[in-house]
């Protein structure tokens, strides 16, 4: 299992000419890890091979019932070469609760990281290093087990492959436009909203397609029973600021984690930070009412979505039925714009991290 074994392919394909147009998730490095599970034997066979379709039988698990489960994670690359990661243990755990979730055997999360770094070390060519670029890491394990009745897979794959990324939204930084689901409904407690499973992207589509005719680039759901209080967006967790107009007070609320909201990493750091700072910051619950009533008593400061690929977004508009909530004139508010700074400065090395979040990308974790 504690060995990696390299196949490098004799076909590099050529770096993208354009680093500051790389998009989000198009293009794919030479490489992909690879490791199998089989009942008895547990996870083995860790491999780095050419990046190459995977063949499956059309009875593998996987395509029937869905039982995959994600990461998402950057590799940073700073001005002088040092490439960085950013908790990437936290990855790790949270890939081991969604196992759990789905029934899918554990990992060793020391060593499915170190294997992780390896693939990063042999790609190490495809990191872009314009400003904003990173290369993304997406891990991701499927059942392969050729049988259609409905159990637990006995075989499954985990994978990880590599792409050079530039901003998740095509606008950058720039404030995105957000449509509160009214109809559709993500996850529930109980449910697996709070794991990366494929299939709550999946289920996630038909409103974003709905909202996309509109205009809107993402979708705020509510929660699954009463439609009433925030959860997250499609692909971030999301903060509000608002301002006492008699204090003066400054509250920083995002929604609880109440099982049916991933728990991102950037939302966890955006808390310590934010609190680091002195700010008051409450994980709590958040009406949709309570939104609309900010936007009307003028309380309602800023609002802004975090996670690896969108990084921090700041939201200018949210459409929730008829009513339009217009935040801070559709500007990127002083709060985002410097937690987008901090935080994008102690991933690329420009600020002093004194979190001790970043890992080098190229050290060994592997006790
Ligand atoms: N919520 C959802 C549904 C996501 O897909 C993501 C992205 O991974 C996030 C929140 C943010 O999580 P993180 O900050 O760990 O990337
Ligand atoms: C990430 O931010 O890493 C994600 O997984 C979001 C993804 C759905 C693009």
């Amino acid at each position: 299992m504690f060995e990696i074994k390299i196949t490098k392919t004799d076909a590099p394909k050529p770096k993208p000419a354009d680093e500051s147009a790389l998009g989000f998730g198009k293009l794919f490095t030479d490489h992909m890890l690879l490791i199998n599970y089989d009942e008895g034997e547990g996870w083995h066979d860790a491999r780095i091979v050419p990046y190459a379709p995977i063949s499956l039988e059309p009875a593998a698990m996987c395509l029937h019932y869905g039982q995959e489960v994600f990461e998402g994670m950057k590799a940073y690359k700073a001005a002088d070469g040092e490439v960085r990661l950013f908790r990437p243990e936290k990855n790790m755990e949270r890939l081991n609760l969604s196992n759990d979730r789905l029934c899918i055997p554990k990992i060793d999360e020391k060593f499915t990281l170190e294997a992780i770094k390896q693939l990063i070390r042999v790609d190490a060519d495809w990191i872009p290093s314009a400003e904003g670029a990173s290369l993304y890491i997406r891990p991701f394990i499927f059942a392969v087990d050729p049988f259609i009745g409905v159990r637990p897979a006995n075989h499954l794959i985990f994978c990880t492959i590599l792409s050079p990324v530039g901003a998740y939204y095509s606008d950058g930084i720039k404030p995105v436009k957000i449509y509160v689901e009214k109809n559709y409904v993500r996850s529930v407690s109980g449910g697996t909203g709070y794991t990366k499973a494929g299939a709550n992207y999946a289920i996630s589509l038909k409103a974003q397609d709905e909202a996309g005719k509109f205009g809107y680039v993402q979708v705020l759901w509510l929660d699954g029973v009463e439609r009433r209080y925030i959860e997250e967006v499609g692909a971030m967790n999301v903060f509000f600021v608002f301002e006492d107009k008699a204090s003066g007070k400054i509250e920083v609320a995002t929604p609880a984690l109440r099982g049916s909201i991933l728990s991102g990493i950037t939302r966890m750091s955006c808390i310590e930070l934010l609190r680091s700072l002195g700010y008051t910051v409450n994980e709590r619950l958040i009406a949709i009412d309570e939104l609309i009533e900010a936007d009307k008593n003028g309380t309602l400061k800023e609002a802004f979505g975090t996670g690896t690929a969108a990084v921090i977004s700041p939201i200018g508009e949210f459409k929730y039925g008829d009513s339009i909530i217009n935040v801070n004139n559709g500007q990127i508010g002083e709060l985002s714009q410097r937690l987008y700074d901090t935080l994008t400065g102690i991933q690329w090395g420009r600020i002093s991290d004194e979190f001790g979040w970043t890992v080098p990308a190229f050290g060994c974790c592997c006790k």
